[in-house]
């Protein structure tokens, strides 16, 4: 069966379970799940009911989909999103993404935990994606075009949408929320780079790095969906500081910086 036809069948079965059209679709990173816990009225359906979904399994991530109300909009969260180091193809990772267009929405906001490469950010700092640089040496996009999806060559010249990104900056400074901006590098993960890599992300432009967003984003602005994209620098890059990395600090981060990230990612989806 073609993934529209999947699709399709998933579009029905959430069909079956709430009337809302989402607007807005949330992706939920490592330890930013909390957001969905404020959506109202929710209506929530376990990965694992969904037909054709894949089941994720990395700790800090729930797997279920939360459609409701959040600050006025209709939203989607992903609480908890596939990583392509866990094993899944490309086309069950982005695979939630096409669900998100097909439900209704025209707008994602795609959230991760990332290190920071950037020498000047600290760990517990929001980042604005302003760019990604893909460096995993695949696209989700590879196969046969579907020309109902999107085009062959989608432009990625403004990955990230300009006017999300000024919304986001705007708001940010309305609620005195100290937001850097940057380059999000994507890497496959799952192990974390080496000191010589990360000073080659450096190098190359990168101010963070993490282990999804990428083919997401690459998926969405294939279905003409806008994009916003906030990482939380969950702990500096490998080099850097002289601990070793882990993926309890970066939970421990997560943990303390929700509520910040809540109050921007709400005050977002309240304005825009
Ligand atoms: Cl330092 N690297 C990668 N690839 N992913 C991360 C990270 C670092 N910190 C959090 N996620």
């Amino acid at each position: 069966m073609s993934i529209a036809a999947h699709i399709s069948e998933v579009q029905a079965y959430i069909a079956g379970k709430t009337d809302i059209k989402p607007e807005i679709g949330l992706i939920l990173g490592s330890g930013l799940g909390v957001l969905a816990d404020e959506i109202e009225t929710p209506v929530t359906i376990p990965y694992g009911e969904i037909p054709h979904f894949p089941v994720s399994t990395v700790e800090g991530h729930k797997g279920q989909l939360v459609i409701g109300r959040l600050e006025g909009k209709s939203v989607c969260a992903m609480q908890g999103r596939f990583h392509y180091y866990e094993g899944h193809g490309l086309d069950e990772v982005t695979f939630p993404v096409r669900v998100m267009k097909a439900i209704g929405a025209d707008k994602i906001i795609v959230t991760n935990a990332a290190g920071g490469i950037n020498e000047s950010y600290k760990a517990g700092d929001l980042m604005l994606i302003r760019d990604h640089i893909n460096l995993t040496g695949r696209n989700p996009l590879i196969g046969p075009n579907d020309e109902g999806m999107g085009v062959r060559f989608p432009d990625m010249s403004a990955a990230y949408c300009p006017d999300l990104r000024a919304l986001a900056l705007e708001v940010a400074q309305q609620n005195g929320i100290k937001l850097q901006e940057g380059v999000y590098v994507g890497m496959l993960g799952p192990s974390y780079e080496t000191p010589a890599e990360i000073r080659m992300l450096r190098t190359l432009g990168g101010d963070a790095v993490g282990m999804s967003t990428v083919p997401e984003v690459i998926v969405a602005r294939h279905a003409g969906i806008r994009v916003l994209g906030i990482s939380c620098i969950s702990n500096m890059a490998a080099g850097i500081l002289p601990q070793p990395l882990s993926h309890d600090e970066v939970m421990e981060t997560a943990e303390k910086v929700k509520h910040t990230f809540l109050t921007l990612v709400k005050a977002v989806i309240q304005k825009v």
